[in-house]
């Protein structure tokens, strides 16, 4: 039989941990995570897994976590490269440094670098999935698509729609957009782990009939997702507001294109009314909160208890290139002071879950990644939870009170951690990426040592 175990801390969520039940999570410190044929078949603890099936190789990775890889439901895989640029708020950091750098994306080979340096990064990073935006280009969606095939991920993304108030090479028009969009579901949706995401960038870039085209062609094709942007700056708000003055909110706008639907990813949703968290909530739509990027530009603070208290569905999100880190789990770290300054503390289990298990049920994939339960996609990340020498204070600090435990581990890493923890990524159990940063001599474990020290690039090559 084929197949391999993975032994070492095995954490992941079953359940939300707001939830309030009592078992939400599977933990086993000396746990093993049985997979064949990229599957997930059985998780347990070591023991118990080896001896059930004794002749199956084991890889050991004891001392470490083993995790569901991390989702990321909001980025800009073009703005990979403008990443970290001063000065000033969203709409003048599109025009300066955005709109410049989506240019490039009309040559289909410049994309299929940056979509290999993009993917590369994910992966270093531990995320395993997520949901991208491309350019308004159709090569730029094709780029991505094809990196992400040859890899095995699971990839959300899709051509940016924009017929106004963009850069002439950066528009398309209505007409011309939906049958660019339709051409590329038509191409990659459903094929292999690719997710097509209608993609109309928000409502100041897209004049009402193309919004509507965009929500008819969800209609036509409804396993499809969409994403945009949804009340982020307060300079967005008013631009929205002059160019929509009979919509009573900014939600509002999408609502009458269609375009509110629980497979609609909002980016942001920092300053909303009353009436758009009531909406929200009411039709399952998917939050992605962004606060790196939110810090970032200035945009503000994303109110994370109100979210909860309305029921909305949200998720955690780097929005890099307006993100400033590729990593969730200081995406996590700064979703935890963002809400601190809100008077909530939120705890490394919800921000962890937003992560995994809450955004792959937002994405209605729980049934593949988010978790390690039986016949989900092996998508799983090796993390060393004291990679760097202020982490392993931290840790001998807690070991000595009796107090290393996994919520101490995991507050521990978002709040210091960052692509120096991951220890290994694997896609449908295949290994996509391994560090050479593991500290052999410390745990005393031989571990699993076949690896590259770099990114193996497709295949695990
Ligand atoms: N709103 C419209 N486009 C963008 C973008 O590229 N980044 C961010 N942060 N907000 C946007
Ligand atoms: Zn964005």
């Amino acid at each position: 039989m084929e197949g391999n175990i993975y032994r070492g801390e095995l954490f992941f969520f079953i359940d939300s941990p707001l939830a309030k039940s009592e078992a939400f999570y599977q933990h086993h410190l000396d746990g093993g995570l049985f997979v064949m044929n990229g599957k997930v078949v059985e998780t347990g603890p070591f023991e118990d897994i080896h001896a059930r099936y004794p002749d199956i190789p084991v890889t050991d990775y004891s001392g470490k976590l083993i995790l569901p890889g991390l989702i990321d439901t909001h980025l800009h895989y073009p703005q990979s490269e403008i990443i970290g640029m001063y000065g000033k708020q969203l709409l003048d950091w599109l025009d300066e440094y955005t709109f410049p750098a989506e240019e490039s994306f009309s040559s289909a080979e410049y994309a299929l670098s940056i979509a290999r340096s993009f993917v590369t990064e994910l992966l270093r990073n531990g995320t395993t999935s997520c949901a991208a935006y491309a350019t308004v280009h159709p090569v730029s969606v094709d780029a991505l698509f094809t990196v992400a095939s040859e890899y095995g991920m699971c990839m959300l993304t899709g051509k940016v729609l924009m017929d106004r108030n963009a850069p002439e090479g950066l528009r398309d028009s209505s007409l011309e957009g939906e049958a660019d969009s339709r051409a590329l579901i038509e191409e990659w949706h459903g094929k292999g782990r690719n997710h097509y995401v209608i993609t109309p960038r928000f409502a100041i870039t897209s004049t009402p009939e193309q919004l509507e085209r965009a929500g008819r062609l969800h209609q036509e094709y409804p396993t499809t997702y969409i994403q945009t942007h949804l009340s982020e700056n307060q300079g967005e708000i008013e631009s929205v507001r002059s160019l929509f003055p009979d919509s009573v909110d900014y939600l509002e706008v999408y609502e009458q294109a269609g375009l509110l639907t629980d497979r609609t990813i909002f980016g942001h949703c920092v300053h909303l009314t009353e009436r758009a968290y009531k909406r929200l909530g009411e039709s399952g739509a998917i939050i992605a909160h962004c606060p790196t990027s939110n810090l970032f530009l200035g945009s503000g603070l994303f109110d994370m208890r109100k979210a909860n208290s309305y029921g909305l569905r949200t998720t955690l999100a780097t929005d890099v290139g307006a993100g400033t880190s590729f990593s969730m789990w200081r995406t996590m770290g700064e979703s935890y002071k963002v809400q601190q300054l809100l008077g909530y503390s939120q705890t490394a289990f919800e921000a962890l879950y937003k992560c995994t298990l809450g955004a792959a049920y937002a994405l209605s994939l729980a049934d593949r990644i988010g978790s390690l339960m039986p016949g989900r996609d092996a998508d799983f990340i090796v993390v060393d939870a004291a990679a760097t020498p202020v982490q392993r204070l931290r840790r001998d600090y807690l070991r000595a009170r009796g107090k290393w435990d996994i919520e101490h581990k995991l507050f521990g890493l978002q709040t210091l951690g960052d692509d120096r923890n991951t220890v290994a990524t694997y896609l449908m159990g295949r290994k996509a990426y391994a560090s050479d940063t593991r500290d052999h001599q410390e745990t005393g474990v031989q571990h699993d040592r076949d690896h590259n020290p770099q990114p193996l690039g497709p295949h695990g090559r």
